[in-house]
């Protein structure tokens, strides 16, 4: 008997694109990022805790109820952010594997495209490992096509064509709200966007990522921050940001350098079982609003030492915001030639020191809160100290 939800889904692996992109049209010209998939033990769990938490609202379910059996995921949605996230129901399943080496992890960090066949062919063709090959997906919605390919540890980019697509996600995904009526609707608090998306590499793997990027995605580096920007007493880092589509996607990528004590990337490293994404920086135009909200919901962030803010009046000038707000919530603030960004740190979203959150709002600035980096990373040490990994 199909389950009352079932959602007639097809599927077609597309053959290799015969047609080459008309001249002038970029293959890897990205419309932005997707969404964001996260492999949880529970997608149940998760969906409570980051739409609770984090104002995000389920729209999107697949799983055994809509005729899918091999794993459940549920679409949160906030602005224009998608996350998913997707759960094993079968412990052989390889999902499961993925869960016990990495935890709760990014799993895919995907792209939008406006032609899935062009991009993966020519990503491929430069040197891409692929993970999925074209494939259409079919619903009553429409069409979806999609392809992946490997990047940094056991992370995947995606390719999303969803320009044919009128449903809540992807093919064979049901309403959320019609297979679990009755839920309340969660206040959203303020997140627009996801600004950019960090990954932590091995020690001397940062240059070989960044040529990646660089030579298959057709990104760019827009900046580098040295082991001397980035240390502190016990660790230092090294990072460079990648941007793609026509700086839509920003991808900073960290590596460990050598300091006194074990750097946070190294204990990143060691606790996801390798390379990953070290945390998603989501935008908001009111970070006031925003974390008022998330702290009245109980959302913890990194601390900030009361001597950080005794020093921004001279640092940073003039921002519109009153200062006095600012430090009562944490927030931390830098300035560059272009403005200037406020932005604040999660603690990690799980047990394991992997992934966080950073809530972000650029005020001209298009930078990473460098000037930050000392006072955050000696909050971070003050958490691996008391982890007792320093
Ligand atoms: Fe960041």
């Amino acid at each position: 008997m199909k389950p009352k939800h079932f959602v007639e889904v097809s599927s077609t692996v597309l053959p290799p694109a015969s047609a080459e992109p008309p001249s002038g049209v970029d293959p890897t010209a990205f419309l932005g990022f997707d969404h964001i998939e996260i492999y949880t033990d529970s997608a149940k769990q998760s969906a409570y805790f980051l739409s609770h938490a984090f104002g995000f609202n389920p729209v999107a379910y697949r799983g055994p109820e809509t005729g899918w059996q091999d794993s459940a995921s549920i679409i949160l949605k906030q602005a224009d952010v998608m996350i998913m996230l997707t759960c094993p129901l079968k412990p052989d399943s390889t999902i499961a594997k993925q869960i016990s080496k990495h935890g709760f992890a990014a799993r895919d960090v995907a792209f939008r495209v406006s032609n899935t066949e062009w991009c993966f062919q020519e990503v491929v063709k430069r040197g891409a490992t692929p993970v999925a090959p074209p494939t259409e997906w079919r619903d009553c919605n429409g069409t979806i096509v999609h392809a992946s390919i490997r990047t940094y540890g056991d992370t995947i980019h995606s390719f999303v064509d969803r320009s044919r697509y009128t449903g809540p996600f992807w093919p064979g995904f049901a309403e959320y709200g019609k297979v679990f009526p009755g839920e309340t609707v969660i206040p959203e608090v303020g997140i627009s966007g996801i600004d950019h998306v960090v990954g932590n590499v091995e020690l001397g793997k940062m240059n070989e990522w960044v040529s990646f990027y660089e030579r298959v995605l057709g990104f760019s580096q827009i900046t580098h921050f040295t082991d001397k920007e980035i240390s502190t007493e016990y660790s230092a880092l090294m990072s460079k940001v990648m941007k793609g589509g026509g700086g839509k996607i920003k991808l900073p990528i960290n590596e460990p350098a050598e300091g006194k004590r074990k750097s946070q990337i190294e204990e990143f490293l060691q606790y996801n079982g390798g390379a990953g994404v070290q945390h998603i920086a989501l935008s908001t135009n009111n970070i006031i609003a925003t974390i008022k909200a998330l702290r009245e919901r109980g959302v913890r962030f990194l601390y900030v030492p009361k001597t950080y803010y005794e020093e921004v009046p001279t640092r940073i000038g003039f921002i519109k915001e009153d200062l006095s707000v600012i430090q009562n919530l944490g927030i931390l603030v830098d300035r560059d030639d272009d403005g200037y960004l406020l932005q604040i740190f999660t603690k990690n979203l799980e047990d394991r020191p992997t992934l966080f959150l950073e809530i972000i709002q650029r005020e001209g600035s298009q930078g990473f809160g460098v000037g930050n980096f000392k006072a955050l990373f000696e909050a971070i040490e003050r958490d691996q100290a008391e982890r007792g990994n320093l």
